[in-house]
């Protein structure tokens, strides 16, 4: 039986936390304390993974290995986790689990960020609330509820082209017309849903 199976059943029975029950593995109790499952990270500029889409996930883990995804702690942490079985069953979990979510706010960038993101239509890919649903074409992630400091950072560096991971460049056609301060916005009205 492998870690993950015996957290989960260590928890079914005992409730004791991850990072508890994977002790033994250090990879993966580092991945816990990172993106933690409480929707809460330890620091904004850590993406949230809870409910994020499966296949995307593996796909950036790749990303990282190949070094299309420049952060280099994920690279290290990426290189390092060489059992695939293992890393599947990681992403299995987080994706599994309830939905990130935002955090309402009266901030008066939220409502311009609200009409940015219907009029540049990204909800076409990324859902009405930024959480999929029926959309246009597969493959994009969830971003509503999302780190707003890590929604920044990861919109620049699609925009700028330093972020190659998508094959038909179809993030960064929607982002070369906004400026910094409108894809601001926007990651503000995304971190409320
Ligand atoms: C020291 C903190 C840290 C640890 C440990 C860590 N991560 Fe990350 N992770 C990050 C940061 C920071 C990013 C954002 C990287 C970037 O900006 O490109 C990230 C990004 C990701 C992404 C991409 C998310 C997205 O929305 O695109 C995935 C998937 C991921 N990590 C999975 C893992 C897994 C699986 C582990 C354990 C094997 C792990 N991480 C361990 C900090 C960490
Ligand atoms: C044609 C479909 C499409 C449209 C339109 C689109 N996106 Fe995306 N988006 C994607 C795909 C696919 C990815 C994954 C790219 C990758 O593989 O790294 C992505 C990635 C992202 C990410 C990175 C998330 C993460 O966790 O790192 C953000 C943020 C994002 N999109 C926001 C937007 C915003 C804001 C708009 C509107 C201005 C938009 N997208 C329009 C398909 C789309």
């Amino acid at each position: 039986m492998t870690k993950i199976a015996y957290y989960l059943l260590a928890l079914f029975f005992a409730g004791t936390s991850i990072t508890q029950s994977f002790a033994n593995d250090a990879v993966v109790e580092l991945c816990f304390e990172c993106h933690t499952t409480d929707n809460n990270n330890p620091d904004p500029i850590i993406p949230k993974l809870i409910g994020q889409d499966k296949a995307y996930m593996l796909k950036e883990m790749n990303s990282f290995k190949t070094g299309k995804r420049a952060d280099t702690t994920m690279i290290d942490i990426a290189l390092s986790l060489t059992d695939d079985k293992l890393l599947v069953e990681i992403i299995d979990f987080f994706s599994s689990q309830p939905v990130m979510v935002g955090t309402p706010s009266n901030d008066p960038l939220v409502k311009i960020g609200k009409e940015l993101y219907f009029d540049r239509h990204c909800d076409f890919c990324h859902g009405k609330h930024g959480k999929l649903g029926t959309t246009f074409i597969s493959g994009a992630p969830i971003i509503g509820g999302q780190n707003s400091d890590y929604l920044f950072k990861a919109l620049l560096e699609l925009r700028e082209g330093k972020r190659p991971t998508d094959p038909f460049g179809l993030m960064q056609r929607s982002l070369l017309q906004l400026s910094s301060d409108q894809i601001e916005a926007i990651t503000r009205y995304l971190a409320t849903q």
